[in-house]
């Protein structure tokens, strides 16, 4: 039976999503969005692109969430992107009101469905959509380490001339400012990052990686980053309808690995057909975890003003 993946939001980041789903044959992609004939007109205009771009799959723009019944895959990409300025988390609010909205609908259309969260403040959104669909925490996996290390590999595959595929990198943590771009495990084909780059420039590019929504942000003025997100989100979608077993760093709720319980924090995970099968605990430097753990704090502060919230 074909797969079917839904993408709630059809702005950039959703709308791109689902094009790389298309293309990646993965089965049928159905994208959803609030304002009226957008997702059709932009689930037609991918259609019509099939013929050119080889694949088959149905892709279908709609208004209504029944359409996103028997969904394999859900993507929560529906919210406001940051505008220069503004912080990841001073879109808490507002996006919790949406993100709050789209977790009822998949909770009651797509009852079995894996959901992977994009909307920002990405740690927090992905507990609001736990405590709003009651589903598994196993089954709510947060898109945001696979896109900070790919920025990570790109900055190191220009600092050495290398083939960005080559270089194995990990960023752990919130997807905030004090995200973690770790040292530990980062390699150019297996070559420790720390014999290669010398430990200033490694430095400056864990920065330019920390900062990498915001260099977009200020480039861009009116939204953020779009084509890597996707390309991020399709990467862990494949890996799940395919059970295709990726060890990817992706938000995940931890319940004392590295020492964090009750937060939704980027480690790596191994991700199949039921979602997070394994979180994996790497041996860090003592720097290392306390950062990862200092992060953790930072999303459980933006935990609780959310809790607070809600009791207002
Ligand atoms: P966008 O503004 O282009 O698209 C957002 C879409 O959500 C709009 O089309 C809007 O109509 C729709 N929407 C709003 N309320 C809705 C509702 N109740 N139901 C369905 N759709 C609704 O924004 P963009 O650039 O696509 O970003 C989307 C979100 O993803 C933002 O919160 C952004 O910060 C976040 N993001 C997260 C990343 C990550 O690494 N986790 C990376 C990039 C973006
Ligand atoms: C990014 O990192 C905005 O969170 C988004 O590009």
């Amino acid at each position: 039976m074909r797969k079917k993946i839904s993408v709630i939001g059809g702005g950039n980041v959703g709308a791109t999503t689902a094009l790389f789903l298309a293309e990646k044959h993965l089965g049928d992609v159905v994208l959803t969005d609030i304002v009226e004939g957008m997702p059709q007109g932009k689930g037609l205009d991918m259609l019509e692109t099939a013929p050119i771009r080889g694949y088959h799959g149905a892709i279908t723009g709609t208004n209504d969430y029944k359409d996103i019944e028997g969904s394999n895959v859900v993507v929560v990409t529906a919210g406001l992107p940051r505008k220069p300025g503004m912080s990841r988390s001073d879109l808490l609010g507002m996006n919790a009101k949406i993100v709050g909205q789209v977790c009822e609908n998949v909770k009651k259309f797509a009852p079995d469905a894996v959901v992977i969260v994009v909307s920002n403040p990405l740690d927090i959104m992905c507990y609001h959509a736990l405590k709003v669909t009651g589903f598994d925490s196993r089954r709510i996996v947060g898109m945001a380490g696979v896109l900070d290390a790919a920025r990570m590999r790109c900055f190191i595959a220009a600092e050495l001339g290398v083939h960005p595929a080559d270089v194995i990198a990990m960023v752990l943590g919130g997807h905030g400012d004090s995200m973690v771009p770790l040292a530990t495990g980062t390699s150019v084909s297996g070559i420790p990052v720390t014999q290669l780059i010398a430990p200033d420039r490694l430095e400056a590019i864990f920065e330019r990686t920390r900062k990498g929504g915001g260099e977009i942000v200020s480039l861009l003025k009116t939204g953020s980053a779009f084509y890597a997100p996707a390309a991020s989100v399709a990467e862990m979608a494949e890996s799940i309808i395919l059970d295709g077993k990726r060890v990817l760093p992706c938000a995940a709720w931890l319940t004392g690995q590295y020492g964090i319980s009750g937060a939704f924090v980027g480690v790596p995970v191994r991700l199949g057909a039921s979602g997070i099968e394994q979180v994996y605990e790497m041996k860090l430097t003592d720097a290392e975890l306390k950062a990862l753990q200092v992060s953790a704090d930072a999303v459980k502060a933006d935990m609780k003003a959310l809790d607070e919230m809600a009791k207002a």
